[in-house]
């Protein structure tokens, strides 16, 4: 159950529906993932496409993070909330021109390219200024991460990274450019990897075999980022509050060979976020419904659009009646769903939850990534506003 701080009556006085973040165990999921980097010399760079939350962003600057960056304003809210820009990379395969100048000014730690027309955008811009880009290559591994098939990105036909065909290309165009610094290579196979040893054990093997490839023809790679995509328990969030960055770690160690002169890096995103957040909302009705009652919530998929997009499972708990009625022993069946004005806005069908009335409040667990910043104002609702463990009420 989603531990509260807040007496008999949790979350009185806030509008819902709201995200609830547990500050505590955002430090103790940093601090877990800070110490299994030390011990294994492995580089962390926050991707804040998973939760920019201001807040949120502090903690991982003051854990000493750097940022796997996706767009130019993500560049300058990194900035702002005080990670130091040698810490950024910027990926994406759709890099503007202006968000290039934005990167090339703040001075960014790497570029993560997808492909040989971006490069050469790249250097002609970084020329224009009379700078030098440092850059990555974004390598598609051809792994397959045993994921949802919407978050699996390292296989041929994803649109990610440069494509074998094009690693000869690649390198002469880097070796070439003189506005261009070669720093290394980056991968990622997918993401809520849950296989961790086998699937980043074939990550290595095959980063191994590009990194040669590319030293062969002359680049030195002195950076291998190896990308993100540690999964989480969505099932049981209380039992793996905080995941397994030891395990994670310890594959990429055993299986990637690296020069003592080699700096390796990962990109987490959910793993750093998604079980500090917790979607709270309010139950509006309680409707009976052909076969099945419907618990219909004020929160919907315009909140969180991870059950309707990808058919992801939350764990959902009735606070109220946990907190104020403990109501222990009365259990129903509900089918979960928000009130937008589409059949996909379900949260979860056939779940059994303590008996809920109308007014009860309602938290959908694990839903720090990817929950606030993929909301939409979809039928004109409001997004749903943050609030801290820390904070006073
Ligand atoms: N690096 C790259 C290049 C990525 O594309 C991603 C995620 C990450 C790192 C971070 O992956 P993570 O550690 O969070 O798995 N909206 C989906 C997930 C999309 C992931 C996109 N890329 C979801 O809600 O499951």
């Amino acid at each position: 159950m989603l531990q509260v701080d807040y007496g008999s009556k949790p979350f009185q006085g806030h509008n819902t529906p709201f995200y609830y973040y547990d500050m505590d165990l955002l430090q103790r999921t940093l601090h877990s993932a800070a110490e299994a980097s030390r011990r294994y010399g492995i580089k962390i760079h926050y991707a804040m496409k998973a939760n920019s939350e201001q807040r949120i962003l502090e903690a991982v600057a003051t854990a000493g993070f750097g940022v796997d960056s996706v767009s130019g304003n993500e560049i300058l809210e990194a900035c702002r909330c005080g990670f130091d820009p040698s810490g950024i990379f910027f990926a994406g395969v759709g890099k503007t021109d202006s968000e290039i100048d934005i990167a090339l000014s703040k001075g960014i730690g790497a570029f993560n390219c997808e492909s040989v027309e971006e490069l050469e955008i790249i250097a002609g811009r970084a020329a224009a200024h009379g700078l030098v880009a440092p850059v990555q290559i974004r390598v598609n591994p051809g792994v397959d991460a045993h994921t949802h098939k919407y978050v699996t990105t390292g296989l041929a036909e994803n649109k990610f990274g440069v494509a074998s065909v094009d690693f000869e290309r690649a390198a002469a165009f880097v070796k070439g450019a003189p506005s261009l610094r070669f720093v290394g290579l980056q991968f990622h196979v997918g993401s809520q990897i849950l296989d961790v040893e086998e699937v980043f054990r074939d990550e290595c093997y095959r980063a191994a075999e590009l990194v040669d490839f590319f030293e062969e023809r002359g680049l030195r790679v002195s950076s291998i980022d190896m990308g993100g995509g540690l999964g989480v328990d969505y099932e049981d969030p209380d039992e793996n509050p905080v995941p397994d960055f030891e395990t994670w770690f310890r594959t990429i160690d055993r299986y990637l060979p690296r020069r003592i002169d080699q700096e390796v890096h990962v990109e987490p995103g959910r793993a750093l976020v998604a079980q500090c957040g917790s979607l709270i909302s309010r139950v509006v009705y309680v409707k009976k419904g052909v076969g099945r009652n419907f618990l219909i919530l004020d929160g919907g998929m315009n909140n969180l659009i991870r059950p309707a997009l990808y058919g992801a499972y939350h764990k959902i708990e009735n606070l109220t009646a946990h907190y104020v009625r403990e109501d222990e022993e009365k259990s129903c069946v509900y089918d979960v769903v928000g009130p937008i004005c589409e059949s996909a806005d379900v949260f979860a069908t056939g779940r059994q939850l303590r008996r809920s009335l109308r007014g009860d409040l309602v938290a959908i667990r694990s839903a720090g990534a990817y929950g606030s910043v993929m909301s939409s104002a979809y039928n004109m609702r409001g997004f749903a506003g943050a609030v801290f463990s820390d904070q006073t009420v």
